[in-house]
């Protein structure tokens, strides 16, 4: 793959480079490449989809979804029960692969590199493109460990850690609560620091993207409100794209936003669509799909 090099762009390379990896080494520096997303041409691109279609053995769960992700920005997912936002998802991290049957046709380019070809190892995707879920789920470990475990596991130096343990901490803006607490069980927070906690985990090993799954289904209207400061305060650093069936959550934090619908096939399957993908403000003043206007005014989903 020959790509012109771009400053404006971090030197990405997408494998690990243990001796143990089979992997060739695939280096994405240059990622002016991928096309930029529609009516955005001052962003960057980050992921490129095109025909993205998923399955669950010989169940489509997602048909042909084309959208472009761009850097530094929020993109919300929003949609109905079962119509593939969190199968979506996980496609930006090549988390599907660990499940059994799971299967993504189509094409995921990410920075310029092909997510899904044989050479890319998933364990560095994950690297780059931290995950966050709905249910807060620290290791148990203590505070501290927590947060150092990427890092350590990357090759982080003893001595770096107590440094990205604060940066991470501070970051996820839960370090004057637990600085005094660090060796204790991070069991001992609280759900709304727990979930900050997780957060300060996913950005402790300095990923380019972090995807969140709800990440605030299970935390009360204060520790909700933390966590969307803290996502408006991230965007600055990361990309993030995060799937939500809070409306005005959605509303309040994204840039994009993309609205999936579930459409039932005569035998009854019931696959996910891209339904409309445009800036938030007008998915929520303007759409231009009736089914988007349904769901968002609460008519149906
Ligand atoms: N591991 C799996 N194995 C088989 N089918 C799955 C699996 N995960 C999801 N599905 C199916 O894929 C479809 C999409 O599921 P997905 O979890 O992506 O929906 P969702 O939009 O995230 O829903 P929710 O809002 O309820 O979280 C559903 O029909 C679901 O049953
Ligand atoms: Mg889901």
């Amino acid at each position: 793959m020959t790509q012109e090099p771009d400053a404006t762009v971090p030197e990405v390379t997408v494998t690990a480079e243990t001796a143990a990896s089979q992997h060739t080494r695939i280096d994405v520096s240059g990622a002016a490449a991928a096309p930029m997303a529609a009516n955005r041409a001052d962003t960057q691109t980050v992921f490129h989809c095109d025909g993205v279609h998923v399955y669950y053995a010989d169940f489509l769960a997602l048909r042909n979804v084309s959208l472009n992700i761009a850097a530094h920005e929020v993109t919300a997912f929003i949609g109905p029960s079962g119509c593939g936002k969190t199968t979506f998802l996980r496609c930006f991290n090549r988390m599907n692969d660990l499940i059994e049957g799971a299967r993504v046709e189509g094409s995921i380019n990410y920075h310029g590199v092909e997510l899904y070809q044989d050479e890319v190892d998933p364990v560095e995707v994950r690297r780059r493109v931290g995950m966050v879920f709905q249910k807060p789920n620290p290791f148990p470990k203590s505070i501290y460990d927590n947060i150092a475990y990427g890092p350590r596991l990357a090759g982080a130096k003893r001595s770096e850690l107590d440094d990205i343990v604060e940066r991470s901490l501070t970051r996820a803006a839960l370090w004057d609560e637990v600085r005094d607490r660090l060796k204790t069980s991070a069991y001992g927070l609280s759900g709304g620091q727990q979930q900050r906690l997780c957060i300060a985990r996913a950005i402790a090993v300095q990923p380019d993207v972090v995807l969140m799954d709800e990440p605030c289904s299970a935390l009360d209207p204060i520790a909700t409100g933390r966590i969307e400061e803290l996502i408006a305060e991230l965007k600055t650093e990361y990309t993030i794209i995060i799937v939500t069936h809070n409306m005005q959550q959605a509303a309040r934090i994204s840039d994009m936003t993309a609205f999936f619908s579930v459409q039932a096939n005569e035998m009854g399957q019931r696959t996910g669509e891209l339904v409309e993908y445009a800036p938030t403000s007008l998915i929520f003043t303007n759409p231009d799909d009736p089914r988007t206007e349904a769901y968002i005014t609460g008519r149906v989903g």
